[in-house]
């Protein structure tokens, strides 16, 4: 029997969907999880391209040289234990790819680790004469879609020593989605951290497109009193540079019903977050780049659990009386929103494009931010027209004036302030991300801040150096 071509280890949806998905473009796929029933439903499938294995060791012996194998596990300690217990059994050479959600912190650490050979246990040093200084190949691969995009084509933003990520180019190429022009969603994003880095920043700015369309969704079914009208409005948001896979995602959050009636009104508003978000905040802070619509996004998830140490009383916000008076108000021009939704969309990829571009200074990943751009054009959950335009609007990285657009972006977003928002009687909307990109145009535009009492303050109370001019 000829050897597999690559191993997928773990899994659970995400893993066994990918294993799938290279399978059906003919490759021959290996594939373990630590609990075998899960190998076995798989298995059950009928692929022939996919062979399955109890035990890890029969699994990297079934693969072709330099080994490619994709791991699929949790991210955090799961992932370093499941290098601990394949290295032993790696030849120099081989391949690992993470394709989780990992923070590139941990991806650079595990690729030291794996060049110096650390990754051996103090046990397996001393019972076998194991040669140290094997060097293994470690990939951080950002893949971005859910499950279905794993299964169909997901954008995938691999990331470390070039030879590795381009040993594995002819898969990713195969199985990732295509961008407008019909190209792969794949690219080499750069060195060291760069893919996991690339795909965390993804996920921050999901955080503030999300949080912009909840905004806007709280104050139209004010206005809407039918969820026909309100699915009517977010289809005709949909369109031009906003036409989006988020917007999609809304509009079935909309219709999507159970046996009892529309499911939207009756889920808990706790809104979860598994850490990307966070990491983007921390990466912006630690590298002094403003990200204000991801910041308060990531924010108002937290606030959304409402897990503070005092108690307050909690508003009835959409009682009849107010929601009667609200709709007696004239309905604003649709282009309020879609304007104001576009100001969201695009200061929030340009704030994740700068911390990206902030971090390749820092860190000399070569990452290209024009490739950045079209990889998330096909497969990925923050994919939009809008990539587009910002890619072909991408002329030369350092020399690019957005001047106009975010003049337009202020100017949609105080027209939005003037002409939607309803206030009366405790019936307030939560803007933060709107209120956040309106001060992210505005400081960029300014020619002059209030900072200069800080300023002067600083330099009372702390002998700060102040500029006089
Ligand atoms: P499980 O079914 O035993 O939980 C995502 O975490 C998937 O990776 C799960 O299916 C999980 O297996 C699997 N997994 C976690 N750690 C693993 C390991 N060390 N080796 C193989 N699969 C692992």
């Amino acid at each position: 029997m000829s050897k597999n071509n690559v191993a997928v280890i773990g899994l659970a949806p995400m893993g066994k969907n990918l294993a799938k998905n290279i399978a059906n473009h003919d490759y021959k796929v290996a594939v373990y999880n630590r609990t075998y029933e899960k190998t076995q439903d798989l298995l059950n499938e009928n692929n022939l391209n996919i062979h399955g294995y109890k035990h890890l060791d029969s699994l990297v012996t079934s693969l072709e040289l330099p080994r490619k194998i994709i791991i699929m596990v949790k991210s955090g300690q799961p992932i370093d234990n499941f290098i601990q217990e394949i290295y032993p059994m790696l030849t120099e050479g081989d391949i690992l790819i993470d394709c989780g959600n990992s923070n590139y912190k941990d991806t650079e650490r595990r690729q030291k680790q794996l060049e110096q050979g650390s990754f051996y246990t103090l046990e397996q040093i001393m019972s076998e004469n194991k040669p140290l200084n094997k060097k293994i190949h470690f990939v951080g691969c950002g893949v971005s879609g859910g499950w279905l995009g794993a299964l169909n084509g997901p954008s995938i933003m691999p990331g470390g020593e070039e030879g590795a990520v381009n040993e594995m180019l002819p898969i990713l190429n195969s199985i990732s989605a295509r961008d407008f022009k019909g190209d792969s969603c794949v690219t080499n994003v750069g060195l060291g951290g760069a893919g996991h880095f690339v795909k965390t920043v993804h996920n921050g700015i999901e955080y503030a497109i999300m949080q912009g369309i909840t905004e806007i969704y709280d104050i139209l079914k004010q206005y809407y009193s039918t969820n026909d009208s309100l699915v009517e409005v977010f289809k005709k948001i949909n369109t031009g540079d906003l036409e989006s896979y988020l917007l999609d995602v809304t509009i079935e959050a909309l219709e999507k019903k159970d046996e009892s009636g529309l499911l939207l009104p009756r889920v808990d508003y706790k809104a979860g977050a598994k850490g990307t978000g966070s990491w983007t905040v921390e990466s912006a802070l630690e590298l002094g780049v403003a990200i204000p619509n991801i910041t308060s996004s990531v924010m108002m998830r937290i606030m959304s659990n409402q897990n503070q140490f005092f108690n307050v009383d909690l508003d009835q916000k959409y009682s009849e009386e107010n929601l009667n008076i609200v709709e007696k108000k004239q309905i604003p021009d649709i282009k309020h929103f879609y304007n104001a939704l576009e100001a969201i969309y695009l200061t929030s990829y340009l704030q994740g494009l700068d911390l990206i571009f902030k971090a390749n200074q820092e860190y000399n990943w070569n990452i290209n931010l024009k490739e950045v751009l079209r990889i998330w054009q096909g497969g990925c959950i923050i994919r939009s027209k809008m990539l587009l335009t910002l890619e072909n609007n991408l002329s030369s990285e350092e020399a690019i004036n957005l001047t106009k657009e975010i003049k337009k972006s202020k100017q949609s977003l105080i027209e939005f302030f003037d002409n939607v928002l309803v206030k009366h009687n405790g019936v307030i909307n939560i803007l933060a991300v709107y209120n956040s990109s309106l001060d992210y145009c505005n400081c960029l535009l300014a020619s002059d801040l209030p900072t200069n009492l800080i300023q002067l303050q600083r330099h009372i109370f702390g002998d700060h150096e102040i500029v006089v001019n």
